[in-house]
């Protein structure tokens, strides 16, 4: 007997779509179809990626020397400019040989869980976690071992909880502070701690330092790279251009770790996707080398457009939210809203009531079961001031009966 054969992979099949690229996605579609639609669903800054960056990327296009491929582990002199900036951000002293350019944050992600995980290996992953984190940790054949946290921890881990999911089969702990989606930002103090557990554990440190350049207030960014030394070579930072200088679209990203994780890392990828586009390289390298001021005056936007929407949200009936201490989102909780009736469509969950929001009151926002944290939605406050006025205004509305 023929046995039919599956069209699609089995590990492919059961990769999920991105849910933000997705809400995004969908958020624009109705915007080109004239729908007054407002979007708070993607994580990208609404600035334009800063002049000096840009006219660098220019001069590349002009430059044939940036026509042609590089090597795969990314041009020498910005994996030097990333070692640079390493140290002057966060502390952590490396060297260009141990650090790969990616296509994004995201394939810094990729390489790193394909290059370290086995099969049958589990990853412990603080939840509410950023979307894109379980799926290459399944595609691996390993588990995501969920640690769920809430409001009343400040969605944070403690090592009480981390105790009780390790097991002998854990390889790696994922810390990404500041967190996307919960804008939770761990202290000094409390990144030792995790890191010196995981450290007396064995495990791997995968610390996702994307959002380094974005906390509010009086609070200091912790890298556990350089604060928790006793992690040796088993610590890998995912870092990239993105968040820090308005640069989504650009896709550079890196990964830092011990040479071994690097060399097959980098081996994977000269076999996907080769180096990453030269003259987005070129854009990288002035981005880098260049000084802070530009996300300085970003973070001024954000802190005040923060403040707002914490302030707005805290003050729709039945909604918790938690002032964010850093990145760029609110993490509301939806939970006291669930149950009620809206222009007659009852919201039993917070994927449903997105799906009405979006529909009745045309304000696109991101439902906690993408994070693995129903009863929560994402909102990114990295839009214009009007707009996100305009936007959590229109939920309030709803919401109230107005
Ligand atoms: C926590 C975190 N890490 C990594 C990334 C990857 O960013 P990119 O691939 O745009 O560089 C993102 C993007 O949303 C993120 O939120």
């Amino acid at each position: 007997m023929r046995v039919m054969s599956e069209r699609i992979s089995r590990r492919i099949g059961a990769i999920t779509e991105s849910a933000t690229l997705a809400v995004d996605a969908k958020a624009k579609a109705l915007q080109a179809a004239g729908e007054p639609v407002i979007g708070f669903g993607a994580g990208e800054p609404d600035f334009p990626t800063p002049a000096h960056i840009v006219e660098a990327a220019a001069a590349a296009c002009r430059n044939p020397k940036y026509h042609r491929y590089t090597p795969a582990a990314g041009l020498p002199e910005l994996r030097e400019a990333i070692a640079a900036k390493t140290v002057r951000d966060s502390g952590f002293v490396t060297a260009a040989a141990n650090i790969l350019v990616t296509n994004g944050g995201k394939q810094a992600v990729y390489n790193t869980f394909e290059a370290l995980l086995n099969p049958g290996d589990e990853v412990l992953v603080p939840a509410p976690y950023w979307t894109t984190y379980p799926e290459p940790i399944a595609l691996a054949g390993a588990t995501a071992v969920v640690i769920s946290t809430d409001v009343s921890s400040g969605f944070k881990v403690t090592l009480e909880q981390l105790e009780a999911a390790y097991t002998p089969r854990t390889k790696a702990l994922l810390f990404v502070s500041p967190s996307n989606p919960t804008g939770a930002v761990y202290s000094r103090e409390q990144t030792i701690e995790i890191g010196r557990w995981a450290a007396s554990k064995g495990l791997w440190v995968i610390t996702d330092e994307i959002y380094e350049h974005l906390v509010y207030d009086e609070r200091e960014f912790s890298s556990m790279a350089t604060l928790v030394p006793e992690l040796g070579d088993r610590v890998v930072i995912l870092n990239g251009v993105a968040k820090t200088y308005a640069m989504t679209g650009w896709r550079v990203g890196w990964m830092i770790g011990p040479p071994d994780l690097i060399k097959a890392a980098t081996n994977l990828q000269s076999h996907s996707t080769s180096n990453v586009c030269n003259v987005a390289q070129a854009a990288a390298l002035a981005a880098v080398s260049g000084d802070l001021s530009a996300v300085a005056e970003m973070r001024a936007a954000f802190d005040r457009r923060r403040r707002r929407m914490h302030a707005l949200l805290s003050s729709i009936d039945g909604v918790i939210c938690l002032e964010p201490e850093g990145a760029f989102y609110a993490f509301p909780s939806f939970e006291g809203v669930l149950g009620r009736t809206f222009n007659g469509r009852k919201a039993t969950s917070t994927s449903e009531l997105a799906t009405i929001i979006l529909d009745e009151a045309k304000v696109a926002v991101i439902p906690g079961e993408a994070f693995g944290a129903p009863g929560y939605f994402r909102l990114s406050f990295a839009l214009g001031d009007d707009d996100l006025g305009e936007g959590v205004t229109r939920i309030a509305d709803f919401i109230g009966g107005r």
